[in-house]
C-alpha cells in the first residue's frame, strides 16, 4: 500500500492523553520506543516529539493487531487506533506525564520498518560516544532530552522575538556574503565566482550592518542571526553560532541594561517560571579582575583572591619579598576548610596553577596548633596574624598563594578558584546569578603585533573623561562596554558606539589603523558617520550559550540541531569536503596540496 495513512487520521500526540480522556477513541502515530512482550499482552511505548504512551495488543480486544505488534522493533514506524483506557490499579507510572493510561489496540498499521539503530535512544541507556550520535544526529535528535532542549530553544526564541517587538525593536535580515567584520576571529572566506581572486567573508556578527541601520533611522534594529568565526573551539562555542543581536539609537547604558534586565527576567520566567530579582549587580572590570581573577566571575560561590603584596613585601620568604620589590603582585585564596588536603592533592593543584604560568603555590595549613607550611619559618608570628587577619583565616582552612606579574597571578588564581568551586561542590544547584561586568580597557596590547588592538572592536566609544589619555597611556582608556555574565559564562557583550568621525580617527590612530587602512576596510561606516550619525550602541547575546544554560547543558552542542565537532567539521553531512576539479577552475583557484 503507497498511500500508508489512508483512512486514518491522527488525533493526538504521544504525550497528550489523561485520565479524563479514558473511554475516547484515539489515533496515534510515532515510533516504536521498546516493545515488551509479557505472555498475552504486548506493550509498546509509542515515541513522537511530545512524549510517550504506552498503547497495549491484547488478543483479546483485537487478534489481527496482536499478532501483527509480534513483529515490531525497536524505531518502526507505526500508526494504532484504539481506545483510551486506565491502566490497571498498581501499574500507573507517575514519571509519564501519560503513565495514568494506555491505549488499548483496535487496529495497527505500520508506516515504516528501521534497521537497528546503531545506539540506544532511550536518555537513561545513553553511552555512546559522540562522534557516533553526531554522525547519526537524526536518531540523536529522536531522544527525548535533546527533542526538549530544540522545543525549549523554540520558546526562548519566541519570547526574545515577542519581548523585543513589544518594546518596538524592528527584526532586519543582514547579509550573510559580505566583507570581513572586526569581532577578532579569523573569518571564513567564500571565493568569488564572478570577481575573479576576491572573496566575500561571512559575517563575524552583524556589526557594522546594525550600526548603518541606526543611520539610516531604524532606531531599534534585532535580528536572531547566525555569526561565523574560525576560531579554536571550546565546549561553549562553534563556528557557527547564533546571537540574539540588537542596536538602539539615542540612548545611553542605562538604556540598554533596562531592555535587556526586562528581556532575562521575561525569559526566565516564561521558560523556567523563574523571577529573577533586578537590577542586576555591576562590577567594574577591574574590580572583577582583582576579586575573581577573570572578567566574566562566577559569583555563586566565594574562595575570593586577596592582595597580600603589601603584608609579604618585607618578610623573610624570598620570593614574594623579589616578586613585591619588582611591580609583581602576591595574591592569596582562603581554601574553607581544605586543611584537610593531602600533599598529594596540593601538589596537584601546584600543577593546575603551573598550566596558567604561575611558578609555584605556597600554601599554608591552619592546624590547631597553628600556621603547618614550608613557609612558617619565614613569618614572624605578628606577620602571621597579619596575614590570617586580612585572609579571615580560621583553623581548618588553606591558604594558596601565588606571587608573579599581575597577569599571571590573576590567571592561575581565577582558575584555581573555579576548579576549587567545582571539585568542593561550592556551586548552588539551580541559581542564576546575571551581573553586568562594565569600564573594560578599551585596547589591550598585543605582544605579537607589538601594538594595540581593540578588546572589543575599533568602533566601541571610550569614556569621555579618558580621552586625553588616548594619546599619553591607551592601555589606560577605559571602554563604553560592557559584557553580561551569567553564572560565570560569557552570555553578551556590546558597547555604545562612536558616532563622531572626530573620535573614530582618534580611535583608529591609537589602534595604528591608518587612514588607507580604515578607508579600504570600514571606509563605508566612516562615511555614514559625515551623514548625520545619531548616537546609539547596542548589545549581542550569545543564544546558543544561553539556551544551554536554561536548558541546564553542558556544552552549547546539545542545544544546537546539527552541531559542529571540535575540529569545526559535520560528522553527519562530512563537511567541509573535497570539491570538484571543475569547480575549482571556474573559481579560478589551484589547490597547492
Ligand atoms: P561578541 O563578540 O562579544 O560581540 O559576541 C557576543 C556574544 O556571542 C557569543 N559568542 C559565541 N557563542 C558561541 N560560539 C562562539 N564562537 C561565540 N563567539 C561569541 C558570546 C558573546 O558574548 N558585535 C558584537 C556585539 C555588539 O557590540 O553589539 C559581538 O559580536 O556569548
Ligand atoms: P621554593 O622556595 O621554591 O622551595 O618554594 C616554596 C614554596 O613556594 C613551594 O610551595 C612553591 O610551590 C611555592 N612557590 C614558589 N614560587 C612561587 C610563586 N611565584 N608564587 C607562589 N608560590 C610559589
Amino acid at each position: 500500500m503507497l498511500d500508508t495513512l489512508a483512512g486514518l487520521q491522527r488525533t493526538h500526540s504521544c504525550g497528550a492523553l489523561r485520565r479524563e480522556d479514558v473511554d475516547t477513541e484515539v489515533v496515534l502515530m510515532g515510533w516504536v520506543q521498546r516493545r515488551r512482550d509479557h505472555g498475552g499482552l504486548i506493550f509498546v511505548d509509542l515515541r513522537d516529539r511530545e512524549g510517550l504512551t504506552q498503547v497495549v495488543f491484547n488478543p483479546e480486544v483485537n487478534d489481527v493487531a496482536h499478532a501483527k505488534a509480534d513483529m515490531l522493533r525497536s524505531e518502526f514506524v507505526i500508526a494504532v487506533r484504539g481506545i483510551v483506557i486506565l491502566r490497571p490499579a498498581g501499574m500507573a507510572n507517575p514519571n509519564l506525564a501519560t503513565g495514568d493510561i494506555e491505549v488499548a489496540a483496535a487496529e495497527l498499521r505500520l508506516l515504516n520498518t528501521s534497521l537497528t539503530p546503531p545506539f540506544e535512544l532511550e536518555d537513561f541507556k545513553l553511552d555512546t560516544s559522540e562522534a557516533i550520535r553526531l554522525r547519526y544526529r537524526y536518531l540523536d535528535l529522536r531522544r527525548p532530552s535533546l527533542m526538549h532542549n530544540l522545543l525549549l530553544r523554540h520558546r526562548a526564541a519566541q519570547v526574545v522575538r515577542t519581548y523585543l517587538h513589544e518594546h518596538g525593536f524592528i527584526e532586519v535580515e543582514t547579509p550573510i556574503l559580505t566583507k570581513s567584520t572586526p569581532e577578532g576571529a579569523r573569518d571564513y572566506l567564500v571565493p568569488s565566482r564572478t570577481n575573479p581572486g576576491k572573496f566575500f567573508a561571512l559575517p563575524q556578527s552583524p556589526q557594522l550592518f546594525k550600526q548603518l541601520l541606526m543611520m539610516s533611522g531604524l532606531d531599534r534594529y534585532y535580528q536572531l542571526c547566525r555569526c561565523f568565526r574560525d576560531e579554536d573551539l571550546r565546549a561553549d562555542r562553534q563556528p557557527e553560532f547564533t546571537q540574539i543581536d540588537l542596536e538602539m539609537s539615542f540612548i545611553r547604558e542605562e538604556d540598554i541594561y533596562s531592555v535587556i534586565e526586562g528581556l532575562m527576567a521575561t525569559l526566565f520566567q516564561e521558560i523556567l517560571g523563574l523571577k529573577i530579582a533586578r537590577p542586576f549587580p555591576r562590577l567594574t572590570y577591574d574590580e572583577c579582575i582583582a576579586r575573581f581573577g577573570v572578567d566574566r566571575p562566577d559569583r555563586r560561590f566565594g574562595l575570593e583572591l586577596v592582595d597580600v603584596t603589601d603584608l609579604v613585601a618585607g618578610t623573610e620568604f624570598r620570593t614574594f619579598a623579589e616578586v613585591a620589590a619588582q611591580g609583581g603582585l602576591v595574591k592569596a585564596i582562603n581554601g574553607k576548610g581544605l586543611a584537610r588536603l593531602t600533599r598529594k592533592e596540593i601538589d596537584e593543584l601546584t600543577a593546575f596553577v603551573g598550566v596558567y604560568g604561575a611558578k609555584g603555590l605556597a600554601w599554608i595549613k591552619l592546624t590547631p596548633s597553628g600556621w603547618q607550611s614550608p613557609l612558617a619559618k619565614f613569618f614572624t608570628p605578628g606577620q602571621q596574624e597579619a596575614l590570617n587577619t586580612r585572609l579571615q583565616a580560621k583553623e581548618g582552612d588553606l591558604l594558596m598563594f601565588v606571587a608573579d606579574a599581575p597577569q599571571v597571578v590573576h590567571t592561575a588564581l581565577g582558575q584555581l578558584r573555579l576548579h576549587l568551586g567545582k571539585r568542593e561542590k561550592l556551586i548552588p544547584p539551580d541559581t542564576y546569578d546575571f551581573c553586568w561586568v562594565t569600564h573594560f580597557p578599551l585596547l589591550e596590547y598585543d605582544p605579537d603585533e607589538k601594538r594595540y588592538v581593540a578588546m572589543h572592536h575599533p568602533f566601541t566609544a571610550p569614556l569621555r573623561e579618558d580621552l586625553p589619555l588616548l594619546t599619553s597611556d591607551p592601555g589606560a582608556v577605559r571602554a563604553r562596554a560592557y559584557d553580561l555574565v551569567l553564572n560565570g559564562t560569557e552570555v553578551g557583550g556590546g558597547s555604545i558606539r562612536i558616532h563622531q568621525r572626530h573620535i573614530q580617527e582618534k580611535v583608529f590612530a591609537a589602534l595604528h589603523i591608518g587612514e588607507e587602512e580604515a578607508r579600504q576596510k570600514f571606509g563605508f561606516l566612516l562615511e555614514a558617520l559625515d551623514y548625520g550619525a545619531p548616537p546609539h550602541g547596542g548589545i549581542a547575546f550569545g543564544f546558543d550559550r544561553l539556551v544551554m544554560i536554561l536548558a541546564g547543558a553542558k556544552s552549547i552542542r546539545e542545544v544546537i540541531a546539527f552541531p559542529k565537532t571540535q575540529k569545526a567539521t559535520c560528522l553527519l553531512t562530512q563537511a567541509p569536503a573535497e570539491v570538484d576539479v571543475a569547480q575549482l577552475l571556474e573559481l579560478g583557484i589551484r589547490l597547492d596540496r
